[in-house]
């Protein structure tokens, strides 16, 4: 009986959660459980996000599913669990670092990183038949140039330490290229939930490994809020769930119904806002960011069609 409603529950909490995933991949049902692409009320920002929220889990248990994933649709097109993997490391810097307009991460590391700005916000859904590793190579080559220091810089920060382990993977991406039609998949420097910050004394082979938290299901932390340092309320709330269960699952399909109704707005407003914005006129590099028009406009801007999951990038 409680088994039941536990499941009950999980099948309630977990369609609000969507990460962009290849449709026929072992992770679909890890990742993507309603059904959609990844939106910005999807991702978490914070390292300790990644432990105490059911969103930070879901994205825990996707990536680390994906990053071993050689899934692909096409061959030719950039529907693979390789593009993805990347896909939501790079929406979630995005997001992370250039889309909040009170971001800390960003702050402590604005030099290092605001150079990578522009890249960041090309929106690779509305780019969907850009060449896989375009972010590469484009303006000029910023990504190469400037994600090693940015990614140093958030590693050393506590609280930035994933994302910069994210940016790390983008450049993994970058040294290998790895093609998923052809069996390859990102190699990773260290593991990519690692929160241990390394600063210039201590080496980044000192970190610890913390991959095991990943098989922990994400209904075993029930907790849906997005402020951190909840686990010990969420696990009390499943003691307390089964009590008040039936108030329980009337909030939590209140909440998936919220949780969709706003998924539909972000993801209509999400590509526009990102794609019209300019970069701030404090740049650091200017040079850097003067190609970026030119990028734009070289490019289509039409959605491929049927392909719901490539709004946004
Ligand atoms: C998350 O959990 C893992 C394993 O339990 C642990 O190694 C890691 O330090 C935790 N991360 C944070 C930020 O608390
Ligand atoms: C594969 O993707 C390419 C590029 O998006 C497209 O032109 C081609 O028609 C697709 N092939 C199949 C079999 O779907
Ligand atoms: C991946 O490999 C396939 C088959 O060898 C090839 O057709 C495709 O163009 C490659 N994709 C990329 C992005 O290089």
């Amino acid at each position: 009986m409680i088994a039941l409603f536990v499941i009950a529950l999980a099948s309630l909490w977990v369609p609000a959660i969507a990460l962009s995933v290849t449709s026929s991949s072992p992770c679909a049902s890890v990742c993507d459980n309603g059904g959609g692409a990844t939106v910005a009320s999807d991702l978490v920002c914070a390292d300790t996000d990644y432990n105490t929220t059911v969103k930070g889990l879901t994205m825990k248990r996707c990536l680390l599913c994906q990053s071993t994933s050689t899934t692909y649709k096409n061959a030719s097109s950039n529907d693979n669990d390789v593009h993805w993997f990347l896909f939501n490391q790079k929406y979630t810097i995005q997001n992370c670092l250039f889309e909040q307009s009170s971001s800390s991460a960003l702050s402590a590391c604005e030099s290092s990183c605001l150079p990578l700005q522009s890249v960041f916000k090309y929106l690779w859904g509305t780019h969907p038949d850009m060449e896989a590793y375009y972010y590469c190579s484009m303006n000029n080559g910023a990504f190469d140039q400037y994600a090693d220091s940015c990614a140093t810089c958030l590693k050393k920060q506590s609280g930035s330490v994933i994302l910069g382990n994210f940016m790390d993977s983008m450049q993994s991406g970058c040294q290998n290229k790895p093609n998923a039609s052809e069996g390859d998949t990102i190699r990773l420097k260290s593991d990519l939930f690692s929160t241990a910050t390394t600063d210039d004394t201590t080496s980044a082979t000192s970190s610890p490994t913390s991959s095991s938290s990943a098989t922990q299901s994400a209904t075993s932390a029930p907790s849906k809020s997005t402020s951190s340092g909840l686990s010990t309320g969420a696990k009390a709330g499943i003691g307390v769930g089964v009590g008040v269960g039936g108030l329980i699952i009337v909030g939590a399909a209140l909440w998936a119904f919220l949780s969709r109704s706003r998924r539909t707005q972000q993801s209509e407003e999400m590509p526009l806002h990102a794609e019209d914005s300019k970069p701030p006129s404090v740049q650091p590099e200017p040079t850097a960011m003067s190609a970026l028009p030119a990028e734009m406009n070289g490019h289509d801007h039409h959605m491929a069609d049927g392909r719901p999951r490539a709004e946004l990038g």
